[in-house]
């Protein structure tokens, strides 16, 4: 027997199975066509079923941010690049742990983060790739000018078990329209040649210069230099990603799926999604309000509580009635998806399939104590 929209409980993360996979097909289609490597970041799906089709359709391999994403993703895909700051004792225990077969890549702004890194490949009976990451505008992580990252390469070069694996950066900066890029993009291609050159110059030029973001995806062709992209956000799309206009609004294919629980105050309705469903995410482009409703864009969610998220009307003549259901479509998707357990994937009205948020959360903290000394402090003695 069929199950539809209106009998799922509420608040729910809905997909749009035929959006996604479109969303899905015109990333590979748009790197095959570049020449561009694609190595989707997964922290917006943290599912091994997506990340399967990702790499069913080209991609050479995946980016985590979290350890848990790459244990859940190393059930799937053996070259995972954590591309977040091999920094602390667990963290480095986790990626040496990591199974054997799997190729492990980390991106790193700091060689005082070496010796530590180098040791837990040492424990774990492996080598590990090292990107230098630069930092290209965002000025979040990354080494700031060319001369660090040949210092950085060099060292390490020369530490045992990590090799120079190439550049990389997030231009996480560059949120204009589309359009309004080109500028942007060329200032990137001229700081990335100065990269390119000064480590080609001192003798380790990158095999893989590795960049890429949602809102500039569709241009990374134009960056001299770029030999991999790694967008995240463009499996499911959002209202900032469709702003910036690297989507279109029917390319949105997760939505919040929820009921309208009371009309009664003017000009307003509240919605059973609030922080706990939506969270808090700012539109980062044009707009207000932390979500707008898929088929009524004029109508946001102008404020929330927990558990309750308030619809402004005001721009609308829609007039939604106590129990409608409505499909939200949030500011920021990612924050979404780690909010819940469990997607449920639609067809229409019509529920198809549904599958869980593996990757979410971090696991555990600490092991349990009569396990023995933990490792982690092995890899740390080791270092000093
Ligand atoms: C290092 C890194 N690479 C790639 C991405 C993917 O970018 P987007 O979410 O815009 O697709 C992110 C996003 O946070 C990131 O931090």
């Amino acid at each position: 027997m069929s199950t539809f929209l209106e009998q799922l409980e509420t608040p729910v993360p809905v997909v749009d199975l035929d959006r996604m996979a479109m969303n899905l097909d015109r990333m590979a289609a748009y790197a095959t066509l570049h020449g561009l490597q694609l190595r989707p970041h997964v922290k917006t799906h943290k599912s091994p079923r997506i990340a399967a089709e990702q790499l069913r359709q080209g991609a050479v391999g995946l980016t985590c941010a979290t350890l848990r994403e790459a244990e859940v993703m190393s059930e799937v895909c053996d070259d995972l690049l954590v591309a977040y700051p091999p920094v602390g004792a667990a963290r480095l225990e986790r990626l040496a742990r990591l199974p054997q077969h799997v190729r492990v890549a980390v991106s790193a702004d700091d060689a005082a983060a070496l010796p530590a890194l180098s040791v837990a490949a040492k424990l774990g009976r492996r080598s590990f790739d090292v990107f230098v990451e630069a930092d290209v505008g965002m000025h979040r992580v990354g080494v700031s000018n060319p001369d660090r990252a040949v210092l950085l390469a060099k060292a390490i070069h020369d530490t045992s078990h990590l090799e120079f694996g190439g550049v990389l950066f997030y231009p996480g900066h560059i949120r204009q329209n589309v359009p309004d890029q080109s500028g942007a993009l060329a200032a990137l291609g001229t700081d990335l040649a100065r990269y390119i050159d000064a480590l080609r110059d001192a003798g380790l030029p990158p095999r893989v210069v590795s960049g890429g973001s949602t809102p500039a995806a569709w241009r990374f062709h134009e960056v001299p230099g770029v030999t991999e992209v790694r967008p995240g956000t463009y499996v499911y799309n959002d209202r900032t990603t469709a702003m910036i206009g690297a989507c279109d609004w029917d390319d949105c294919a997760l939505t919040v799926l929820a009921t309208v629980v009371s009309v009664a105050v003017k000009g307003q309705a509240v919605i059973d999604a609030g922080t706990k469903a939506l969270g808090r995410e700012p539109i980062r482009a044009e707009g207000d309000g932390f979500g707008a409703v898929l088929d009524h864009p004029e109508v946001v969610v102008s404020r929330m509580s927990e558990e309750h998220g308030i619809l402004d009307l005001s721009k609308s003549d829609w007039k939604p009635r106590l129990g409608d259901l409505v499909r939200i479509v949030p500011n920021h998707v990612c924050i979404v998806v780690h909010l819940f357990d469990e997607i449920i994937g639609v067809r229409g009205h019509a529920v198809e399939t549904q599958w869980p948020v593996a990757a979410r959360g971090r696991g555990p903290a600490y092991e349990e104590v009569d396990k023995g000394p933990s490792r982690p402090r092995a890899v740390k003695d080791e270092a000093r």
